[in-house]
This record gives C-alpha cells, structure tokens and sequence, in this order.
C-alpha cells in the first residue's frame, strides 16, 4: 500500500485510484496526502475531465498493489466497475501488479488461470512473498515489501532504456483470411507469435504501439492499441491509415498473396444431384495488393517511416537464405528485412526462431537465434530503432 512513498521519491507523481475496499484500510485523506495528490474510486466524480479514461490515458506506468484475486479476475476479464478497473482497460502504459492474498486463493486454480492469462497479454506480474499473511496463516501470498513493488514496476518502464520513448509505431500481425463465402475463407498458418512479441517489446521501449491484427492463436499485449482486420484489403486501408504519424512501420503479418476472385453472397451449394456428387466448384485466384511495396512507393525518397518486413524463407540448391533475404529486400525496397528460417518445427506457430536481419545499404546481416520470439523482437528493435531519423531529434529534446 505505501508503494506510493518510494515512487516519489524516485521523483515521480502518483495518482492513487483506491478501490472501494482499499478505502476500509486507509481513507482518501491519508492517500491525499501521501500522493499529494486528490483522490477518487467512482468513474462518477470529475466526469466533466472523463477521469476514468484520462487517468490510464496519461499514465507512464500503472502498478495495482495489492492485486486481490478479486482484481486479477475482473482484470482478466475486462470487468470495469469501478474506477481502478477503468483504468487499467484505457491505459496504454505497462502494468504491474503486485498479488497479496491467502496461499489457498493464489493456488486456486482460477487464479493460477487468470495471473497465466494476464502475463500472456503482457502484464508484468510479481511472484508474492512467502511467510506471515493475515491471522496465523503462513505461506506464499504475502505482499512484497513496497520497496521491492516500486524497484520491479519501474524497471518495466526503464526496460530496454525506453528507447522508443516518444516515438510511435504499427504493427501488423497475424495471417490474413480471404472470405470465399459467408462461411468459408482461405488462409495461412501464421500464429500472430512474432508480432505481439515486437509489439510487447516496443511498448517496452516507450513507444505507443499500433497493432493491426489479423487472425491469431495468441491474445495482443496490453498497453498497445489493437486494430483487428481480416483480409489483405482490410490490412492495406489500415496500414495506410496508420501511415501518417508513425515512426516505423513493421510488417509481420503473413498476408495472402491471392484471393478468390469472386465472392458468393450465399454459401457455395454442395450439390446432391445424380451425377454432380462428385463435382466441385473451381476457385479462381487473383493478386492481393503488395501492402509493404505500397509503402515503400508512397514514402518516395523520404526516411520516414522505417519500413520493416518479413520474409519466411528456406535457403536450395540455387541459394542460402541470406541470398534469398537479400534478394527479396532489394525487390522489396524497404529498410530492414527480417527473415525466419523456415523449417520443420521452426518459425509457423512455435514460440522460438532463428531470424536474419538485413538492413538497406549494409552488407553485415546479422544471425540471431535460435532464440523465444520475444528476444529475437528484442534483437529487431536494437537494429531497427537506429535507423529512425526523429529519434536523435527525441533524445536531444
Ligand atoms: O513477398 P513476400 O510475401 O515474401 O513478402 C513478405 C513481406 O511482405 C512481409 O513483410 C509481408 O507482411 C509483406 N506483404 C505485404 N503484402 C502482401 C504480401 C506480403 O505487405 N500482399
């Protein structure tokens, strides 16, 4: 609870957005005057300032201490009936939350759920202490001394030295559907892995993350915008809305080349006639629009924003994969291409890659990998984030 006092004195302002219960403990006045700041737990006070959007809004780090197990199942929900848990839905910032509660309710098997749940989309969640709790009960669930809460959330913010900070970026994600009928679609194996993992690794760094989404098997981070799409078209007219404003644009989406040339407005009737049941229809396929090549067209000679693709590529008997990436980024004309090497059990839907990064006008590629997507991101932004111009005009602000 007295997180707020070592926070301030690492010299940063905290709004305290107590919950009702919170108050049983220690009343608005004493969180006054700790935050110096004033205090409210309804979204109905200061509606006039939309306090329950604008908090999470402006917020650089959000830290919930204590999390009870009652506000890691609405947090994992999207429950927000009250002013704390409307905060955490509008924030962008990153989130920690720090657990206190009995061992039985931390062990349960809906909190085990919800804290895995959370942690997937990004929330950065403390292991509570072992010892002492409330009445004579003993064993892990104790809440960690505020010190230790407020060393832990404000690494979240340093993390990675909040390179990105003050820049913004997109990213696209997933693998795209191509609707041939109300109920039918193509598609692509693309687990949508690779792009959350740079979108939680740019938000990381500072950056405000656009996510343009695609289908995918995983849930986007918290902290970072979500545009869900489903088809290329649908990718290329929000990519090209996110085109003026962002700093770099990554395109990690798989998205399919072809679409049916037609759409059926009513489902492609499997006919039962005698002599047709061994008929089937025949799809024509037409061209997708290149998204990233669109890109790199409408950017002409300026430098921004960086433009990042990816290739999924597998060296022959005529290439190596480096000569295959090489090739697709001088075709491609964008800045940086990052190619996975495919393989069996490698890249499509595993939580580990091994990736090549080729920069424009560089012939030092670089190899990193095998490794979780989540460092191989990592790896991608500490190349990428050099290549933004705007960025030395940030650092020297
Ligand atoms: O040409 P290829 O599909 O291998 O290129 C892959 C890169 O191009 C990826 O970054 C992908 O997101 C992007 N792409 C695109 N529009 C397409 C196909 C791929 O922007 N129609």
């Amino acid at each position: 609870m007295l997180v707020v006092a070592p926070l301030r004195e690492a010299g940063h302002q905290v709004k305290v957005v107590p919950t009702e219960s919170a108050l049983n403990f220690v009343g608005a006045p004493t969180w006054e005057a700790l935050s110096g700041e004033p205090v409210s737990t309804s979204v109905w006070d200061n509606v006039d300032e939309v306090a329950h959007v604008r908090i999470g809004q402006t917020a650089d780090l959000v830290v919930v201490a204590p999390a009870t197990a009652d506000l890691l199942g609405r947090a994992t929900h999207g429950i927000a009936n009250d002013l704390l848990t409307n905060v955490l839905l509008s924030t962008t910032a990153p989130v920690v939350m720090a657990p206190a509660m009995h061992t039985e309710m931390w062990l349960n098997a809906a909190t085990v759920h919800n804290v895995s749940v959370l942690r997937r989309r990004g929330v950065h969640i403390m292991e509570p202490d072992s010892g002492r709790l409330t009445g004579t009960d003993s064993g892990p669930g104790r809440l960690p001394e505020p010190e230790a809460i407020a060393e832990f959330a404000l690494a979240q913010v340093h993390d990675e030295g909040a390179s990105l900070a003050g820049l913004r970026v997109a990213i696209t994600t997933g693998g795209t559907r191509e609707a041939l009928d109300p109920v039918r679609y193509s598609g692509n194996r693309s687990s949508g892995k690779q792009g959350m993992a740079l979108a939680e690794a740019a938000r990381a760094r500072g950056a405000k993350v656009e996510l343009i989404m695609a289908a995918t098997d995983v849930p986007a981070p918290t902290g970072v915008k979500v545009i869900k799409v489903e088809s290329a078209r649908d990718m290329q007219n929000a990519v090209a809305n996110a085109y003026d404003g962002n700093d770099v644009i990554v395109m990690a989406a798989a998205v399919a080349d072809f679409r049916s040339a037609s759409y059926a407005e009513t489902k492609i009737k499997k006919s039962h006639a005698a002599g047709e049941e061994e008929s089937a229809p025949v799809i024509e396929l037409v061209r997708n629009p290149d998204i990233l090549a669109g890109l790199v067209k409408r950017r002409g000679s300026r430098t921004t924003p960086v433009l990042v693709g990816f290739a999924a590529e597998t060296g022959d008997e005529n290439g190596t994969i480096l000569d295959y990436a090489l090739a697709k980024l001088e075709h491609k004309g964008c800045d940086v291409i990052v190619a996975n090497e495919v393989g069996e059990g490698t890249t499509f839907g595993q939580d580990s890659s091994t990736v090549h990064i080729l920069v424009a006008g560089s012939d030092q590629p670089q190899r990193y990998g095998p490794a979780p997507k989540r460092e191989s991101a990592s790896a991608i932004w500490d190349v990428v984030e050099q290549l933004i111009p705007s960025k030395d005009a940030v650092e020297s602000n």
